[in-house]
């Protein structure tokens, strides 16, 4: 791709509306037992402040109305005995009402949070998700070191079983957060935290980081995909394998470039030289759907403006830009694509 081509595609970019193939979160759309939980209180807290709203609003219009036509009428009934009776009565009423419906919220909060608590964890998936500017980092974890693999902003499960987080934080707090499936988890320096999910249906769900951890927080995205367990299991298959050199002349001398250039220094491919890790594993990049933490579509357009400029695309990313001549680019886009 000719410079002014990739520079094109960057202002194409640009002024699009980054909208992704992938499909949005929605908190209420629960695909898990812990975010039918959530929706559950969601629901109960919504339906109260309904009906304490509604009365609140109605009270205040019956009391201003009535007040205003009383005091015209019977100036001395305020001061009466009876009349405050009768306002001692209803004021403890409504007092006691308040205090029951509050406890109840709680009563509902805490079984709400036994619940998420109690999700059942045998055959549990241990993946260690590292929340990094702005990327996030998963590893599989396995008993056997040589089963163990990395992969980054995308991360697969298996429909009905647990999986535990071990969640840890490179730089800043991070959150996660993929609400079809659970709350939110602080990912927090020095420190290791742990979540569990459980997805009941397939799915793409995505995550987002909530915890504002700078400049391009809000780029922050991560793809859960929950499939079948016999679809999983070839997924896990696949990761496990490494890359071997293409055959392609052209992909051939775009490992070159990516071995010999910056890339490298950042950026690993397994069973290459490419060793790096400091940016998000890129073994099978060209498998995922996007790019940058689900910023943008995995396309060849995006991943060279990506590669040309990463900063223009997401402003304050720890990745430089490479003036690469077009034939090397062109090159590196290649042995990407093979990257499957
Ligand atoms: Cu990471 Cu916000």
């Amino acid at each position: 791709m000719s410079r002014a081509r990739s520079i094109a595609a960057v202002v194409a970019l640009a002024s699009s509306s980054r909208a992704l193939a992938v499909p949005l979160q929605d908190a209420l759309d629960p695909a898990g037992p812990q975010a039918q939980h959530l929706v559950a209180l969601w629901d109960l807290m919504l339906a109260m402040s309904t009906v304490v709203f509604v009365l609140l609003v109605g009270a205040a219009w019956i009391a201003v109305l009535r007040r205003t036509r009383r005091e015209i009428e019977t100036p001395d009934l305020a001061h009466s005995e009876q009349e405050h009776r009768r306002l001692t009565r209803i004021v403890s009423a409504a007092v006691i009402v308040s205090a029951l419906g509050l406890a109840a919220l709680v009563i509902a909060t805490i079984a709400t949070d036994r619940a998420l608590a109690g999700l059942p964890l045998q055959d549990a998936l241990h993946i260690e998700l590292t929340g990094h500017q702005w990327w996030w980092e998963a590893s599989y974890d396995n008993a056997d070191p040589s089963k163990v693999f990395t992969t980054a902003n995308e991360i697969h499960i298996p429909v009905g079983r647990p999986v535990i987080f071990s969640l840890k934080a490179d730089d800043v707090i991070h959150s996660l957060w993929v609400p079809n499936l659970h709350g939110k988890k602080d990912l927090i320096p020095g420190r290791v935290a742990t979540h569990t999910i459980r997805a009941d249906r397939p799915g793409i769900y995505r995550g987002q980081c909530a915890e504002f951890c700078g400049y391009q927080h809000a780029w922050m995205g991560l793809l859960v995909v929950a499939d079948p367990p016999d679809q999983y299991a070839k997924w896990e298959a696949h990761q496990r394998e490494t890359v071997s050199t293409p055959s392609d002349p052209t992909a051939a001398a775009g490992q070159h470039v990516f071995e010999s250039g910056t890339c490298a220094m950042c950026h690993a491919v397994q069973g290459t030289t490419a060793n790096g890790r400091h940016g998000p594993d890129l073994t099978h990049v060209a498998s995922r759907m996007t790019l940058a933490a689900v910023t943008l579509d995995n396309t060849p357009a995006n991943l060279a403006a990506w590669i040309e400029d990463p900063a223009r695309i997401k402003p304050g990313t720890n990745m430089p830009g490479n003036n690469l001549p077009p034939a090397d680019m062109g090159a590196l886009l290649a042995y990407l694509a093979t990257l499957k």
